[in-house]
Parts: C-alpha cells; sequence; structure tokens
C-alpha cells in the first residue's frame, strides 16, 4: 500500500493508472476509521481497479467553536485497517499542502440544499465539504466515489457538486452501518463516556418509531416528529436540535407523508452532536 502525502505524488499516481486503463475508486474520510468507512472500501474493493482513500481532518468545514482540535485521530491504526483490507493507495496531505498560504479560491453549494438542517447549524460546512471533495476529485480522478447514507444532507450536495462541476465521478451512496443497539457509526461516538453511548441509540430508536407510525398509516408529519420529540425529550443526556420529515432530494419538509420521505434527527448527547437519517418507503 502506498501512502502518499503530496497532491503531485496522487496526481501522478491517478495519471498513470488512468494511462494504464485502470478504473479509480475513490473513499474521502476523515481517519479515525470504523466499520462504515470500511463499508465504503469493501465497496470500492470489489468494483473499481484501483482504491485510493483520503484521510484528511479538512479544516475547512469546522466552524469556530467545533471540534477541529479533539477530533479523534489514529493515523497508525487506520493505515493498518486500510492495508489489511487490501487499499492501494492512501492519500493523507497535511492542511498546508491542501490549503497553502494564499487559498483563495471555495466551492459553494447555493441553492437551498446547502443553508438547511445541518448547513444552518454549522453556516459554512458544506462550502468546506463541497471545496474539499471537489479538489480530492481533481487531484485522485476517481471513476466512482463513495460515501455514506449517515451523512444523507453532504450525499445529496456532493452529487449535485459532481453533475454541476461535470466531474465524471459516479457517486455511490452506502447504507448507514451501525453498532449493534443501532447506533450509526461514527468517528464522534469515541466522544460519548459510558453514560452517554448507553443514551445514544435512542436517536435511531426515535427513527424506527417514526418509519413504523408512518408504516401504519400516519401521514402527518407533525405528529410523527411531535412523538420522536417526546421520546428523545424523556432520554436523559439528549438534547433534540432537529428532527423532520423531508423529501428524500430536495431536504423540504413534507406537507404529508406519501411515498418516499427521509427523516432526520441531529440531537446532542452530551456535548456531542449526533446525526441519524431513516428512508422510510410507503
Ligand atoms: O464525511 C466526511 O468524513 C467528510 O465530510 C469528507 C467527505 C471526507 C470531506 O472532508
Amino acid at each position: 500500500m502506498k501512502i502518499l502525502k503530496t497532491i503531485q505524488e496522487m496526481s501522478v499516481f491517478s495519471k498513470k493508472a488512468r494511462r494504464d486503463g485502470k478504473s479509480i475508486g475513490l473513499v474521502p474520510t476523515m481517519g479515525f476509521l470504523h466499520e462504515g468507512h470500511l463499508s465504503l472500501v469493501k465497496s470500492a474493493l470489489l468494483s473499481v481497479d484501483l482504491t485510493v482513500v483520503s484521510i484528511f481532518i479538512n479544516p475547512a468545514q469546522f466552524g469556530k467553536n467545533e471540534d477541529l482540535d479533539k477530533y479523534p485521530r489514529n493515523m497508525d491504526k487506520d493505515l493498518a485497517l486500510l492495508k489489511e483490507a487490501g487499499v492501494d493507495v492512501v492519500f493523507a496531505p497535511e492542511a498546508s499542502e491542501m490549503y497553502p498560504g494564499g487559498f483563495i479560491t471555495f466551492v459553494t453549494p447555493q441553492g437551498g440544499l446547502e443553508d438547511v438542517l445541518e448547513g444552518e447549524i454549522r453556516p459554512g460546512h458544506f462550502r468546506g465539504v463541497a471545496t474539499v471533495v471537489a479538489k480530492l476529485f481533481n487531484i485522485t480522478e476517481p471513476d466512482k466515489a463513495f460515501f455514506g447514507q449517515k451523512d444523507a444532507q453532504q450525499c445529496l450536495i456532493i452529487k449535485k457538486l459532481a453533475h454541476d462541476l461535470n466531474f465524471s465521478a459516479e457517486i455511490v451512496i452506502l447504507p448507514t452501518v451501525r453498532e449493534t443497539d443501532g447506533l450509526a457509526k461514527s468517528s464522534r461516538n469515541s466522544y460519548l463516556d459510558a453514560k452517554e453511548r448507553k443514551a445514544a441509540p435512542a436517536i435511531f430508536k426515535a427513527l424506527q418509531m417514526a418509519q413504523h407510525m408512518i408504516e401504519l398509516g400516519e401521514n402527518d408529519p407533525s405528529v410523527v416528529t411531535a412523538e420522536i420529540r417526546k421520546m428523545i425529550g424523556r432520554t436523559k443526556l439528549l438534547d433534540l436540535e432537529y428532527a423532520v420529515i423531508t423529501d428524500p432530494e430536495t431536504l423540504h419538509p413534507v406537507d404529508s407523508i406519501g411515498g418516499r420521505a427521509l427523516a432526520l434527527i441531529a440531537a446532542k448527547v452530551g456535548t456531542t452532536r449526533l446525526i441519524d437519517n431513516i428512508m422510510i418507503e410507503r
């Protein structure tokens, strides 16, 4: 497994691979890998010739008071996991490599998807995500890029980015990987202490309850979200930020539930923000 730290090295590798007729799969990550990331890696390994995993904690997508400095890191463990999985290349640049002095050009999604839900609570977050993903696409020239459905809003924005900026990469979205008690795998779960960890699965339980209510015929989103609020409200250590039932493509809240809908929750567990979602088919 090659470990490349510079854009130049990564770019030379990708260009040669393309000349040799090899397809490239990119799995962008911020490291501290878990089974969710590894499911993306496995899918890439099965469907492309060369799998590139990027490990880069992107400062541009963190707000001033967010967790950039304490974001969990374990490069040695990540590299061991990726080597064992059979990954071809890890691209792990420094922040100064991706954003050298004088960097002024950002990709800013504008159209509504970026300033609701996560975008409303984390202003500028999706500008940072879109910028780094566009840079990673330019540097690695992937045929396919793999993302997890846990970050549903990010997935929609990246699909739009690829379409609008004419990246040829196919955007592959894979299901959320969960702990046995339903908690969505996330690097940020490592912030939770024992009591918080015990409380956190209530987020997924609330989503499952929403799904059952809708499957049983409830079509008023306000009735469903009121039940979610009650359930999360009853759980000690949990503080709900939002619970919404939306159109899965536009993220506009729906007036009435029919067909497919996306239920999304963000909640604080102690001081840790967690997000999750579930697709509801009717
Ligand atoms: O989902 C993430 O880990 C990040 O937002 C991503 C896509 C790697 C961009 O930094």
